[in-house]
């Protein structure tokens, strides 16, 4: 797997993050099941409610090019140690994949292993609108 592209793929994402207001620079890269990589950043604005993170913007240009299965999602920060997704975007990853392996890396090359089902073990998902 092109794991360790990916994860460079990450860190260059998050080095074009546009984070003025927080100063908190994320990357994420997303390896889909076809081999493609996608890579956002958090886009944040004046109106701060209207920001992105790093994830979703990875996500939404996949799947806004027809890509709908996930191999790996590496996310990236400058912190002391590497630091998970938000719980939006844990929703949108378990939108799309119940066992996605995450890795969290930082710039010193600390990496965390984890997946979403750790990260978000009891999910709403898409069929309990089956229910209604
Ligand atoms: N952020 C991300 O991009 N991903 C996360 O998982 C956590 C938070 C961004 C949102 C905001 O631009 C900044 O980090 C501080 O919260």
């Amino acid at each position: 797997m092109k794991k360790n592209e990916v994860i460079e793929k990450a860190i260059e994402a998050m080095n074009k993050a546009y984070a003025p207001y927080s100063k908190f620079k994320v990357g994420a890269a997303l390896l889909t099941k076809s081999g493609k990589i996608f890579t956002g950043c958090n886009i944040e604005n004046s109106s701060y409610g209207a920001s992105v993170c790093a994830e979703r913007v990875a996500i939404f240009k996949a799947v806004s090019e027809g890509e709908y299965e996930f191999e790996l999602l590496v996310v990236a920060t400058k912190t002391d140690e590497p630091s998970p997704p938000c719980g939006i975007c844990r929703q949108v990853i378990s939108e799309f994949s119940n066992d996605l392996p995450i890795i969290l890396v930082n710039e010193k090359g600390s990496i965390i292993e984890t997946n979403i089902k750790e990260l978000l073990p009891f999910p709403f998902l898409k069929e309990k609108l089956d229910g209604r």
